[in-house]
């Protein structure tokens, strides 16, 4: 259908244009109205004079309700108090679909309201301005490895193999061969294309069965995770620290309004560039003691723990070498220190908490083989895996990024479910 973007509008002052989206608001003053409308590209006030409209399109303006589609015809007006420069003096206007009583109106409504009509919220401004934010999140994500000779690899969502704990996966009855399991992780699969593609990355959704309703957990993610051959603990930090400063510059950059939008405080953003701190775990338990935290060395750091040693620093952290027993099986002992893994979680400040976790992976076969019986898994399930050990053994690192988790830091949304389209909670599967 023949129109003109909104975005697009700002390069054609004095056109006469189509323009077709959804309205946002209507205000009638006398023999004025003005029409803010929606196409997804950006947003426009349309002014309607009753002197220059029929007498049609002027009585078309008492159904033109909140989210009805529309047509609208005018003349580009240049208009530096307009968001984008412009506005549009109407010349004819028609409702394609009217939206009769839109449940969500522009007064305050409760959470639990708002995610049960989530096929409409999506609609409103803030969650427009979070959605574009995590678009432009996932094409960074590709360009960035893509820029640095990664190969992108996709994993298997049903899968035989457990990749991180027993304990929260979704089983599904497979055919004649028992049980699949939806992916935890693709980690496993990429390590073996990493020792054909030297580096690589998987980016997909992965599930878990988290019984956690914290502000940071969805039952459904979605995660990149890339892998590199001959690259150490150390090296694999500083490809985080670069990658997650890139993601963070290229919203800063590309994501001004929607930032805006979202009244998000930029300053902190500003201030992430490499290289960030790197504790170790035994100096972090000292560290938060001292904070008040009664964290016992030997357990994994709550999120209240995660923000209260984040607000020593100006930047995301590394925390690094965890003890072994609260880690995953594929992780390589620390020779400096046996009780430990060589292994990292990257943690964002504001309160935001653990948004990557990366390990230097075992790859002696003998430890691999004994790690796994000791964590009590099949040793039969993970033959391929143990090949990788066999064939070609190499030093390699890699790690996970969660989406959501990134994009909520980054647009400053408290709950990293508003930053997918439709998260998946324990007590959510509607819409
Ligand atoms: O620390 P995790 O469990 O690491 C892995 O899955 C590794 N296999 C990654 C790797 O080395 N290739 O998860 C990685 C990240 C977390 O830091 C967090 O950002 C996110 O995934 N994450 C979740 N995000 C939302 N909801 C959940 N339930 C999440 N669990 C993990
Ligand atoms: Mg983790």
């Amino acid at each position: 259908m023949k129109h003109t973007d909104i975005k697009a509008l700002a390069g054609q002052v004095d056109a006469s244009v189509t323009v077709l989206g959804w309205v946002v608001t209507t205000r009638t003053s006398g023999k004025i109205a003005f029409v803010v409308v929606r196409d997804g590209s950006g947003y426009l006030q349309c002014v309607v004079s009753k002197r220059d409209v029929t007498e049609e399109v002027w009585a078309r303006l008492a159904d033109l309700a909140q989210e009805a589609s529309i047509r609208v015809v005018g003349t580009v007006r240049a208009d530096p108090r307009q968001a984008g420069g412009v506005e549009l003096t109407v010349t004819d206007l028609t409702i394609i679909g009217p939206s009769v009583d839109f449940p969500i109106s522009p007064k305050e409504h409760g959470t639990s309201f708002l995610f049960e009509h989530r096929h409409l919220w999506l609609r409103s401004r803030k969650q427009v301005a979070i959605a574009k934010v995590r678009h432009r999140v996932f094409q960074a994500i590709h360009d960035f490895f893509d820029g640095r000779g990664f190969s992108h690899v996709s994993t298997p969502i049903l899968t035989g193999s457990i990749g991180e704990e027993a304990g929260n996966l979704f089983a599904t009855e497979y055919f004649d061969l028992g049980q699949a399991y939806l992916a935890q992780t693709g980690q496993l699969y990429v390590e073996a294309a990493c020792a054909a593609l030297g580096r690589v990355y998987c980016f997909g959704p992965t599930f878990r069965a988290e019984k956690s309703k914290t502000r940071r957990h969805l039952t459904e993610f979605w995660m990149v995770e890339p892998e590199v051959a001959f690259a150490d603990s150390e090296d694999n930090m500083r490809l985080q620290e670069d990658f997650v400063s890139y993601l963070v510059a290229r919203a800063l950059d590309q994501c001004g309004e929607e930032l805006k939008e979202l009244e998000r405080d930029l300053a902190p953003l500003e201030r992430v560039v490499p290289p960030f701190p790197r504790i170790s775990y035994t100096d972090a338990v000292a560290t938060l003691n001292r904070l008040g935290s009664d964290l016992v060395w030997g357990h994994d750091l709550g999120g209240d723990d995660e923000t209260l040693l984040c607000k020593e620093y100006d930047r995301p952290i590394f925390v690094k070498n965890y003890p072994k027993e609260v880690k995953a099986f594929y992780m390589k002992e620390n020779p400096d220190d046996p009780r430990t893994v060589l292994n990292n979680d990257c943690l964002a400040p504001e309160g935001f908490g653990e948004i990557i976790g990366g390990s230097q992976r075992e790859d002696d076969h003998d430890r691999l083989l004994a790690r796994i019986v000791a964590q009590g898994l099949d040793p039969n399930a993970y033959g391929w895996y143990l090949d990788l050990r066999k064939y070609g053994t190499f030093p390699h690192s890699g790690f996970g990024l969660g989406v959501e988790r990134t994009v909520a830091w980054i647009c400053g949304v408290p709950h990293i479910r508003e930053t997918i389209a439709f998260p998946r909670q324990i007590h959510r599967l509607y819409p």
